[in-house]
């Protein structure tokens, strides 16, 4: 490549913003990279619902979020784990691939559980199941947590519920959106093997 272009134009710098925006995702719940639209495969076809994201880890390439295991994403996944994950923000499209590896009676899911706070771990409460059909709308929760969160003991019921789903990135596309003319690249991986770029017309 030109040594003359901008740094951004080089694959490692751009890995670099790429896993720049995601943490910055991860940490700060304002940013636009805080929550990704998750596409499964189901026997219908395709299906897309957004999810937030929990954990980047830039060294071993993986993003994870966590989910209701009676949902039906986590069945999807279950029998293709085959997924990708879309975010946008700040002119940037990033879009990434890998085969998603479920937590839940694991080290890993009690760890991000024991992080999660009282709030969120209310969601792991709903009796019946997410995507349970119902004659009214309802939030599936008890009435009482409708204006307050569940203290420890009663969040404790959801842990049962509460799944972590991590993807190793094994594709990253990213897409830079500009007036002169937009930017694309791919960035792919076998394994945990190193990333190899190529442009792409946008
Ligand atoms: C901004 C936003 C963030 C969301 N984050 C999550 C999430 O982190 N995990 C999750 O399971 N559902 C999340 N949801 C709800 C899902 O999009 C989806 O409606 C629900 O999980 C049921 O999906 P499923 O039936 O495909 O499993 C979020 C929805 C929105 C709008």
């Amino acid at each position: 490549m030109d040594s003359r272009e901008p740094p951004s134009l080089r694959f490692a710098s751009l890995l670099e913003e790429v896993w720049r925006l995601l943490a910055d995702g991860q940490r700060l719940r304002q940013s636009p990279f805080h929550q990704a639209v998750l596409a499964t495969s189901t026997a219908r076809g395709p299906s897309a619902r957004y999810v937030v994201l929990r954990q980047v880890d830039r060294e071993r390439g993986m993003l994870g979020f966590h989910t209701d295991r009676r949902s039906d994403k986590w069945t999807e996944i279950e029998r293709d784990p085959r997924v990708a994950l879309c975010f946008h923000g700040h002119n940037v499209q990033v879009r990434v691939e890998g085969r998603a590896i479920l937590h839940h009676d694991d080290a890993v899911a009690d760890l991000a559980w024991k992080r999660t706070g009282l709030m969120s771990r209310r969601c792991y409460l709903a009796d019946p199941a997410p995507g349970t059909v119902t004659p009214k709308p309802t939030s599936g929760l008890p009435a009482h947590l409708s204006k307050d969160r569940p203290n420890e003991a009663e969040s404790a019921g959801g842990r049962v519920n509460f799944g972590v789903v991590i993807v190793p990135l094994q594709r990253i596309e990213w897409l830079h959106l500009a007036f002169e003319g937009h930017r694309r690249a791919r960035l792919a991986r076998t394994g945990a093997g190193p990333w190899r770029g190529e442009w792409l017309v946008p």
